[in-house]
């Protein structure tokens, strides 16, 4: 099984990053072949500023390596340095219809919060349809929000595949030049609450960043927004964001009592926000300091993402072949 997933650096990384999708990804690298790419090209939507997406790539790439992606099992690149992506994208274009990118949820709440929009912007799921086709992905793992762009990527190929795949079937998928990807969302991340309690996300400026300064890590975990319910009042778990949260980090029996302890009442919101922090702090201790050693070494960063853009172009080149032979690019 082929597995793939990108983030954009666009940000620093959250706990609904972490939780979504990059433990994902750490733990699927075990068993299955992986590639993990920086979304540098998706990220040029929003980020108009050269030096600062370099910056944000890297911080990708240290993320990565300090959440623990082995680049002996898996394949970590950069999305520009596979420029068959771009050309596939194109390709893609062609058989896409206006109308499947026009019902793109992400695409109409952008336009809906007031963003001029562009056609970069507006192609988004197309570029993301050639990242997954063009290395024969099966498996996506993400987050929730990104479910309608799997979506449009199986329905792109689809296309593409009953235009140019004699034989090809949309339902079992048999023949195809393209393989079907399959997304990989899991109920218990799927969307992983901000401090607001609304969906953690960059761009709501609700989140809980892993790699934080202690301070910063702290000031967001205190600001958790909790109803006004007095220390020995019972206290329903479920809707808490700060329950959320710790079940996320806490074992079975550790989360057990701490519902136990919201329902018995006695205990406030702070003392439960300090064990939240102290958890994060615990998990996430080791790749803190990982990544600070990495932060010092950007030689090997940089040459384990170049070793992982040839392995990547060996892969997209195969099937860019079909792909290029199909259409009838080329001699
Ligand atoms: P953001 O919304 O902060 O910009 P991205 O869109 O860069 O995050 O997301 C990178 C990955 O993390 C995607 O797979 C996405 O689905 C996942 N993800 C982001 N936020 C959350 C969340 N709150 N809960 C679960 N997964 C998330
Ligand atoms: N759009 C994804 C996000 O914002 C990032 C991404 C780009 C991606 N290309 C991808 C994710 C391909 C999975 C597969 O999170």
């Amino acid at each position: 099984m082929r597995v793939l997933s990108g983030v954009q650096p666009s940000g620093k990384l959250h706990l609904g990053n972490y939780f979504g999708a990059i433990r994902q990804f750490v733990e699927l690298q075990r068993e299955h072949e992986g590639l993990y790419f920086i979304a540098d090209l998706h990220a040029l939507t929003t980020i108009r500023d050269a030096a600062r997406l370099r910056a944000l790539s890297r911080d990708v790439a240290l993320d990565y390596l300090a959440l623990g992606l082995d680049p002996e099992r898996a394949i970590l690149f950069r999305q520009s340095d596979v420029p068959e992506v771009t050309e596939l994208s194109w390709i893609l274009s062609t058989v896409t219809p206006m109308g499947l990118l026009e019902r793109a949820h992400s695409y109409k709440d952008k336009v809906a919060r007031g963003i001029s929009p562009d056609h970069g912007l507006f192609a988004y799921p197309v570029l993301m349809a050639a990242d997954i086709l063009v290395y024969g992905s099966d498996t996506v793992p993400v987050g929730k929000d990104q479910k309608q762009h799997l979506e449009i990527a199986r329905d792109i190929a689809v296309k593409f595949n009953q235009t140019y795949a004699p034989g090809f079937d949309a339902r079992t998928g048999a023949g195809a030049i393209l393989r079907l990807p399959e997304p990989l969302i899991l109920e218990e991340t799927a969307v992983v609450p901000g401090t607001d309690g609304e969906k953690m996300s960059k761009s709501y400026g609700n989140t809980i960043d892993i790699f934080g300064d202690e301070k910063a890590l702290k000031k967001a975990i205190m600001g958790i927004v909790t109803d006004s319910a007095p220390v020995e009042a019972p206290k329903d778990p479920e809707p808490s964001t700060v329950y959320r949260l710790l079940k996320l980090l806490c074992d079975g029996p550790e989360i057990a009592a701490i519902a136990d302890a919201f329902r018995r009442g006695g205990t406030g919101y702070g003392d439960f926000k300090k064990r939240l922090l102290e958890r994060v702090l615990a998990r996430f201790g080791p790749a803190r300091a990982r990544r600070r050693e990495l932060e010092g070494d950007p030689a090997h960063v940089e040459a384990v993402l170049r070793r992982g853009a040839e392995r990547a172009r060996a892969l997209a080149g195969e099937v860019m072949a079909k792909v290029r032979g199909a259409v009838g690019l080329g001699a």
